[in-house]
């Protein structure tokens, strides 16, 4: 079973390492210190050394040596390794250790001078004083004294390890802190978790009422746009619904009121005019379930239909115009085409645009002119790199103060004296809107007529 990552788990690892990268450093730092004053400590104490060596050496001037009890002081060290020196800078190396590195009395300007050295790969440091030498006025004499640096060493490690174990609890207090502060910062997000577990199934309000902290403030837009999508869905498919009865509803009482009045009355005349009826009113019904499922689908989120994908609008056009020109025949109408044969490139869903383009002829062939109508399917291509796709009839056209109402559902003129749904350009105006294509209705006047215009947008490439 795969575990989902923890956000407590990741935040204290987030923690953790900075802080065990703070403890390795704090170690380094304090040993570095420790080790500077060890050495400062040591240090002065080499040099106390020198110049007590300086002193005695003086003390007993003319001999300029040093007594067997000052060498083996010197040279005594529990840890360490002691070495001395003492030069004069006339006579050379009077007492002590000939390899002793000399310093430079200029380097000195009568301080002592430190100097770091290492001898048979022990590291050493060494102290020099510069004195004047009173057996003989003028020289100079060099007291050196150096050790191993074991005794700083061990020091700055004790001074380590002995902070070790308070840092280690220091971060263990740490990290317990921390994993108490997570555990409380993320209860804030209990009242969101709680909110959305009440919740009604039917509420598809938003969320944002919640104080929902900043950095959660992302996910509630999140879910609260999923919600209003849903709801959007939800209230087009009651509307939907609703829609549909009330379209089903009347024909089919118109139906069963034929059925009764043929069966009060068996003659043939009756049933022959109710059968008439019957066969009208079951056309329009057929029709009315074909516009409502044409809407549906028109409605459906993009991911239940087809991709959209590049398509040639001419030759669609050209096809679509073409396999109805056979039915405007036999109605008398005038059906023809004008625009190029192929090469107009739009994005969009070819079943779509065939059913908008066949409640344009549809209505234009309906509400067009009677007995010499004709009816023009025109496309070009437009200026903005778009096309526009045009349909015109020589009918009456549409009052102008009617036209806002166009597209509207179930919108009916009155006395158009046809049967209809009312959702043909409901159907238009939906599938236009996906194509995000501007529909217009414009009234012409010569030739007068309805003029029903979709612009496309350009082809966006790369
Ligand atoms: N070319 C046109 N000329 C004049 N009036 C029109 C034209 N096209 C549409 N109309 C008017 O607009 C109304 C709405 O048209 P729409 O296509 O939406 O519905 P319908 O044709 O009545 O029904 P359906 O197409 O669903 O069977 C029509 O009833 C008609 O009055
Ligand atoms: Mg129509």
């Amino acid at each position: 079973m795969v575990r989902n990552p923890s956000l407590r788990r990741r935040l204290l690892l987030f923690v953790a390492a900075p802080l065990l990268a703070v403890l390795v450093c704090g170690g380094i730092i304090n040993y570095v210190i420790g080790l500077h004053y060890a050495n400062k400590v040591y240090d002065r104490w080499l040099m106390d050394s020198a110049n007590a060596m300086g002193d005695l050496v003086n003390s007993d001037a003319g001999r300029n040596e040093l007594s067997a009890q000052a060498r083996i002081l010197l040279q005594f060290s529990v840890k360490d390794r002691n070495q001395f020196a003492v030069r004069s800078l006339r006579y050379g190396v009077l007492a002590g250790d000939q390899d002793l590195p000399q310093p430079s009395p200029k380097t000195s300007h009568g301080s002592p001078v430190f100097t770091n050295f290492t001898d048979h790969g022990l590291a050493m440091r060494m102290a020099s004083v510069f004195i004047d030498n009173k057996a003989d006025p003028g020289d100079v004499l060099v007291i050196s004294t150096a050790e191993t640096v074991h005794k700083r060493q061990a020091l700055a490690r004790e001074l380590l390890v002995s902070t070790v174990p308070i840092e280690l609890l220091l971060i263990c207090v740490a990290m317990a802190l921390v994993w108490f502060g997570i555990n409380r910062g993320l209860r804030v997000l209990d009242p969101l978790a709680h909110e959305l577990r009440m919740r009604d199934a039917g509420d598809l309000s938003p969320l944002r009422t919640i104080d929902a902290p900043i950095e959660v403030q992302p996910l509630v837009a999140t879910i609260d746009a999923l919600l209003s999508r849903l709801d959007r869905m939800l209230r087009q498919q009651q509307r939907f619904i609703a829609d549909a009865a009330h379209q089903l509803r009347t024909p089919l009482a118109g139906l069963r009121l034929q059925a009764e009045r043929a069966l009060a009355d068996p003659s043939p005349d009756t049933v022959r005019e109710a059968l008439v009826h019957v066969e009208r009113l079951s056309a329009g019904t057929a029709r009315a379930a074909g516009q409502l499922l044409a809407l549906a689908r028109a409605q459906a989120p993009d991911e239940a239909l087809g991709a959209a994908a590049p398509l040639d609008l001419a030759g669609l056009v050209r096809d679509e115009v073409a396999s109805r020109v056979p039915e405007a025949i036999s109605r008398g109408i005038d059906l023809g085409y004008r625009g190029p044969e192929h090469g107009i490139i739009v994005i969009g869903d070819g079943v779509l645009l065939r059913e908008l383009l066949g409640n344009l002829i549809d209505n234009a062939a309906r509400y067009g002119s009677r007995g010499n109508g004709v009816v023009t399917v025109g496309l070009q291509a437009d200026d903005a790199g778009g096309c526009v796709l045009s349909v015109q009839d020589n009918g009456p056209g549409v009052a102008p103060e009617l036209i806002p109402r166009l597209g509207e559902r179930f919108f009916r003129a009155v006395g158009n004296g046809h049967e209809g749904t009312g959702l043909g350009l409901a159907i238009v105006r939906e599938i236009a809107e996906r194509h995000s294509a501007d529909l217009a209705f414009v009234n012409h006047s010569d030739p007068h007529g309805l003029r029903v215009e979709i612009r496309f947008p350009p082809v966006a490439t790369g």
